[in-house]
């Protein structure tokens, strides 16, 4: 009945979206311009732009410092078509390597003809041995109205104006209300616009990605539009991912079985992966995020399946940090290992639901057991700042005007390590 009703929903916002013709809001110049990683934070960048189909090739020129029209190097792109119920349009993707560390970059992107504006951004430095990110749950929102996507827009603007020193930001998806429908994606991609050009985004998809006209599938416009990188096992590259930045190994996984169960078991496809790719993590820290919550916040909801696919895992190798989104509301457990609360960050792994940073929020949620917080973002919109070194953490939960209503330490000593590999003496 839930899905029958989803469906309806969803061909409804397809007649209000696509009442007339589909036209493409693809032009000769570069828009929805993207920065993510897909190698080393340190050295490299990867760049990715949208433009109509009578573009057919496409350059980043780029150059250190931040003088205008400072971009002596340049790298070509590779080009790809992506068909979306707007029409055709390309995606063109760079990666700039061998970029100095913690070095700032401006660039532009472009065909020759048409060029993007310049923007700058900023390589890791791998001596600091910190990090700052920030993470926002469902973005979501309809496309009706003269601002869609504005509460988004204020939400990720906002945070980023308090934080201009991120490393980068993280979707735990649900981006769109409606992943296979371009109207959502060039409404956020809008509202994104001078974050995302200038930190990188490695966001994971969400069950309404999966959503189309009739059905449930891939998240083939999320895949489309982010570059990620492509080390998740085979069938999900860029739906499960993972990536190191300083101290931090992070983890991105896809919670949607249901979604995508035409495609077979695909919790159990990423189990093997993740048990291996935790394994050769020798990281400080270790951090996973994926959309379902498997200590959630909405009433009547239970995700068993997930919970039973992924924490065992996640817990075994001692994930500190989990951040999961889905259901609207706030809240932070205590360490929790094999499903037992535990009093110190050392005896488990402390999951986050994530609220929400678009307009959908929800009334029936309730804290739930294991809770140490809790909080019904219906006012306004949240997001987290996560902050550390290579023995500290901190998760602070803030709300759209920067009101902090949580914030969580943790504090590790660091470990003697061999060739970089953890040892006990
Ligand atoms: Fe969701």
């Amino acid at each position: 009945m839930a899905l029958a009703f989803l469906y309806a929903c969803t061909i409804v916002q397809l007649t209000v979206t696509m009442g007339q013709a589909p036209v493409s809001t693809a032009t000769p110049a570069p828009d929805h311009i993207t920065l993510t990683w897909t190698g080393d934070p340190a050295t490299t960048m990867t760049v990715t732009w949208r433009t109509d189909t009578t573009v057919t090739s496409g350059f980043v020129r780029y150059g250190k410092g931040t003088d205008p029209g400072n971009d002596a190097q340049q790298a070509e792109a590779q080009a790809r078509a992506f068909t979306s119920d707007l029409g055709t349009s390309h995606i063109f993707s760079a990666t700039l390597t061998d970029l100095s560390p913690n070095s700032q970059y401006s660039y532009r992107v472009g065909d020759g003809t048409h060029w993007s504006e310049q923007h700058t951004f900023t390589t890791a430095d791998p001596e600091a041995n910190t990090f700052k990110f920030l993470v926002f749950g469902d973005s979501q929102s309809p496309v009706t109205g003269s601002d869609p996507y504005g509460i988004w827009r204020e939400t990720i603007q906002n945070a980023f104006k308090a934080n201009p020193d991120a490393d980068f930001f993280v979707n735990v998806g649900d981006l769109v209300d409606f992943g296979q429908v371009e109207a959502h994606w060039d409404a956020w991609f809008a509202a994104v616009e001078g974050v995302i050009d200038t930190i990188p985004a490695m966001p994971l998809s969400g069950n309404h990605e999966s959503y189309g006209s009739r059905d449930t599938w891939k998240p083939e416009f999320f895949t489309a539009h982010f570059t990620l990188p492509r080390n998740g096992p085979f069938g999900l590259k860029e739906q499960a991912y993972s990536y190191d930045f300083g101290p931090v190994h992070l983890v991105a996984l896809d919670s949607q079985g249901f979604e995508q169960r035409r495609y077979g078991d695909i919790l159990s496809i990423q189990q093997s992966w993740l048990e291996s790719d935790l394994t050769t993590s020798h990281k400080q820290w270790n951090i996973a995020f994926f959309h379902r919550a498997p200590y959630g916040v909405k009433l009547n909801r239970d995700e068993a399946e997930v919970r039973n696919a992924f924490c065992p895992i996640l817990e075994k190798h001692h994930v500190d940090l989990v951040f999961n989104a889905h259901d609207h509301g706030i809240k932070r457990t205590h360490p929790i290992k094999s499903g037992i609360a535990k009093e110190k960050p050392s005896e488990g792994t402390i999951y986050y639901v994530t609220g929400r940073s678009g307009i959908k929020t929800y009334e029936d949620i309730e804290e739930g057991e294991h809770s140490a917080f809790f909080y019904a973002p219906l006012e306004q919109p949240n997001y987290f700042v996560v902050e550390g070194t290579d023995q500290k953490i901190t998760v602070k939960t803030v709300l759209q005007d920067g009101t902090i209503i949580d914030s969580l330490t943790i504090e590790k000593p660091k470990a003697d390590t061999f060739m970089g590999i953890p040892v006990q003496f």
